[in-house]
């Protein structure tokens, strides 16, 4: 069968009449590790997002058929696939936005860490493509272990001489769509109106959710907050666990990522007041880089919100927090530099 840019170049689609109705300029967003376990329901709602005109699947196997699949879907987005490392660059050029899920998932009695060998050069060469090839691009970046692989881009991005911090985000998401749907359940509300920041980094202890900022506000027994913290910083074994050696979470992750995404192109469109959480270099700690609430833009990040005021629990959580975030930021930054 022919592949969507088979049928183009057939011309049997009646150019400039089939695209894009509505006056919508829309965003091009090329997805790397497309044909994975996220990769896959991502690409799915990211077709469904009216805010995407054009999205680019790339992966090292299966794209192809993915790319099929979802082309059929009746949206607007235009969808193209590549495969393997000589269709990098195709995949990469022109795009407003890459979203990167790419690189191994945990099994049970993995940290994210022991992710790193292998995830640490898959994140390096997609970096070099993307300083290449789409150097004003906001980056998404969803491979484990985030702690360090943020830095590791940072750093190509720095070699490459095109590196903006405000356009490169550890999507860190996941913790803040768990910490909604965790704390509504004690609460007994709607997660959708539950509003928990979590700030920090994506790894065990290095996420903290501030319990003492949840909107609506509300108050946990020591019980809670304990109970909460831990599920929080959890959640991703949990799932881990449960899947039993077939991966880690992949469509709640797609959702946050989708969430997450959705929230840089309103950005990049110029609508006001968006603000999430994400890992980003950041001078509210000492640390080089860190999650917290960050507004976006047409730039990417264009302001970092301050922490606020934390209890004594969340004081000696943050404490945790940047001793192990230091090791693991630096563990990228060294690799990098190598
Ligand atoms: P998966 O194994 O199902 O899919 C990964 C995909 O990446 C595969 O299709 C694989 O072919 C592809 N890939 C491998 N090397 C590549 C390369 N060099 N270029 C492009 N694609 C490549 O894994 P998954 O469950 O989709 O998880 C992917 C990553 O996301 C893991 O590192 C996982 O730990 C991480 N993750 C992060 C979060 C978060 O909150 N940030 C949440 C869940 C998972
Ligand atoms: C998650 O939080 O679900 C991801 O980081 C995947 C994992 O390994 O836990």
């Amino acid at each position: 069968p022919p592949t969507n840019s088979q049928m183009e170049g057939n011309c049997v689609l009646r150019r400039g009449n089939c695209r894009a109705k509505g006056g919508s300029p829309g965003f091009k967003v090329a997805i790397l590790g497309a044909a994975g376990g996220i990769g896959q329901p991502l690409v799915m709602l990211m077709k469904m997002n009216p805010l995407v005109s054009v999205l680019h699947l790339y992966d090292v196997v299966n794209t192809p058929g993915v790319t099929s699949d979802i082309s059929h879907m009746d949206t607007g987005a235009v969808v193209r696939g590549f495969l393997g490392k000589e269709q990098l660059e195709d995949a990469l050029t022109g795009m407003d936005l890459v979203i990167i899920p790419a690189g191994v998932p945990r099994k049970p009695g993995m940290t994210r860490d022991d992710l790193f060998n292998i995830n640490a050069g898959i994140v390096k060469t997609l970096c070099e493509g993307i300083s290449k090839c789409c150097p004003k691009a906001i980056v998404n970046l969803i491979s484990n272990p985030v702690n360090s692989t943020v830095p590791i881009a940072a750093e190509v991005f720095k070699k490459a001489g095109i590196y903006d911090p405000r356009r490169l985000l550890g999507v860190t998401m996941l913790d803040v769509v768990r910490a909604n749907t965790f704390v509504a359940e004690v609460l007994g509300l709607d997660p959708r109106e539950v509003d928990v920041p979590v700030v920090g980094g994506h790894a065990g202890v290095t996420i903290l959710p501030l319990l003492s900022q949840v909107k609506p506000p509300c108050s946990f027994t020591t019980k809670e907050t304990e109970y909460l913290t831990s599920r929080i910083q959890n959640g991703g074994t949990e799932v881990v666990e449960a899947k039993a050696g077939a991966g880690s979470a992949t469509l709640s992750m797609a959702y946050a990522a989708v969430k997450f995404a959705d929230a840089c192109l309103r950005g990049l469109r110029g609508d006001a007041g968006v603000v999430e959480c994400a890992f980003v270099s950041s001078q509210v700690t000492e640390l080089p880089f860190f999650a917290t609430r960050v507004r976006l833009g047409r730039s990417g990040v264009e302001e970092i919100y301050p922490l606020g005021p934390l209890n004594e629990y969340e004081r000696a959580g943050l404490e945790k927090a940047k001793k192990e975030l230091a090791e693991s930021i630096e563990k990228g930054i060294s690799f990098a530099r190598k």
